[in-house]
């Protein structure tokens, strides 16, 4: 990265398939944290690469600042799956640039992110001759599959005290608009879980015994039927337990999001119309409310042709995105005794636990979250939207807690930045106003009195 540009820097980045979920992929992540160990000791960072069960940890720390400020920038250098391939128009990893953007899995979430605060910091570097405040760089490979290996260091009274610092800053979530910046003071937490129905010992001929038996695919979808009313609430008996009212001066500032009317959510995702519960818009629900979601479901015959079978057994994936108030393995418990007794007796059942995090709400108003709303106006122009986070990042409540340190988020995933989906990618602009962001952050940031 040394004297190499912001693009190629990001190219080069963005070319390493980063996948955490898929073993295949391990030496990819790897590599890409010692890609990461290289580019920060070049900055004069002191940056080690901790191995875990699963993927790395990347620490580094800036050299020491007296009485200044220590920033931590947590983010992910992991990467989505990237199926369906099919529909990208250019390979996932070997980015491409056209009209104006960086196409690439992990151009916005969250390699274009990180690559911008490597660069702001690489830049103050280079005109001041060193920072103007302590950073500490926190960038995981586990993000998107829950952040397991860094959850365990955590309980390391060692590794808590070694990223001790001020506040916590975070790229990782949206932006409004490429003119309007987003911060945003909440995240949502996460539990996922799979739902299993099984039936017969073996696949059945559905004329032998078909009308006898019952059909696990439709106990399945009987079952998952029952979790919401007409209106779009959850039935689970007490999800909603703990959950606060979004407050009236939230309602009125979402209202102005850009992008974010019951009309311009339909128009971005290509519903027909869109289906909130019932007393809340379609901003308020993706902020502030918590939701139930199958991810997937499987089961039976799906190849050529057709097949009378009857199959053994049917699969859901399910998450759920909470709001503070609510405990995720709570949840979890509730949504296992609701299955349990929509179940029929004709099916077992089987319900597993997967990954939790906690929801995660801040204080927009202190002194480092102005300086922040302030870095975000004087670089794109406008003053950010206040707004919370329908993702989730699973880490940043325990992070927050343990350090005892606010999160800050300063997104800059556009809503057409395709995160997750084929065709991810970044304006070059953004990229750039992410690097000037960062530049006018710590700036700003180091003349918090601490
Ligand atoms: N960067 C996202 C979270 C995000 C995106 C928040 C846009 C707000 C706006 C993050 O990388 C992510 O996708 N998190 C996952 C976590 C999960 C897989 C454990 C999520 O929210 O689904
Ligand atoms: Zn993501």
């Amino acid at each position: 990265m040394g004297g190499m540009n912001h693009l190629d820097a990001l190219k080069e980045f963005l070319s390493i398939p980063s996948v955490s979920a898929q073993p295949e992929h391990a030496a990819d992540v790897s590599r890409c944290a010692d890609y990461l160990v290289q580019k920060l000791r070049e900055m004069k960072f002191d940056a080690q690469k901790i191995n875990t069960e699963i993927h790395p940890v990347v620490v580094a720390k800036s050299p020491t600042v007296a009485g200044k400020p220590t920033v931590l920038i947590y983010g992910h250098y992991d990467v989505m799956p990237i199926d369906p391939i099919e529909e990208w128009e250019s390979a996932p990893f070997e980015p491409s640039v056209r009209n104006g953007r960086i196409y690439a899995r992990g151009a916005s979430d969250d390699k274009g992110e990180i690559m911008a605060h490597l660069l702001g910091v690489r830049e103050l570097l280079a005109e001041d001759g060193e920072l103007p405040l302590n950073v500490i760089f926190l960038l995981e490979g586990e993000e998107e599959r829950g952040s397991t290996s860094l959850h365990n260091l955590l309980q390391q009274p060692e590794m808590v005290k070694q990223l001790g610092c001020d506040i916590i800053v975070v790229s990782d979530t949206g932006m409004a608009a490429p003119d309007v910046p987003s911060f945003s003071y909440g995240l949502k937490g996460l539990c996922c879980f799979e739902l299993e129905v099984r039936g017969p010992a073996m696949d059945l001929h559905s004329g032998i015994f078909g009308g006898a038996v019952a059909n696990p695919i439709t106990t399945l979808c009987e079952m998952l039927a029952t979790t919401h009313d007409e209106n779009g609430r959850i039935t689970v008996e007490g999800f909603y337990d703990g959950v606060s009212e979004i407050a009236d001066w939230e309602k009125e500032s979402w209202k102005r999001v850009p992008g974010m009317s019951d009309a311009e959510l339909a128009d971005l995702t290509g519903v027909p119309a869109l289906r909130t519960e019932e007393g809340y818009t379609g901003a308020e629900c993706v902020y502030a409310r918590p939701t139930f979601e199958p991810n997937g479901i499987v089961g039976g015959y799906m190849g050529e042709g057709s097949k009378t079978v009857i199959p053994t057994h049917a699969i859901a994936k399910i998450s759920c995105r909470l709001v503070p108030g609510q405990d995720p393995v709570d949840i979890m418990r509730k949504v296992e005794a609701h299955f349990r007794k929509v179940c029929p007796p004709s099916v077992r059942m089987k319900f597993t636990m997967q990954h939790a995090g906690d929801a995660y709400m801040s204080d927009p108003h202190s002194p480092f979250g102005k300086a922040a709303q302030q870095a975000l106006e004087e670089t794109f122009g406008n003053p950010p939207v206040l707004v919370r986070e329908g993702g989730s990042i699973p880490i940043v409540a325990e992070l927050s807690g343990k350090l005892g340190k606010d999160a800050l988020f300063l997104g800059l995933d556009l809503p057409d930045a395709r995160i997750h989906s084929p065709n991810e990618n970044m304006r070059l602009e953004i990229f750039e106003k992410g690097i000037s962001m960062v530049k006018n952050l710590l700036r700003l940031m180091s003349r918090v009195p601490v």
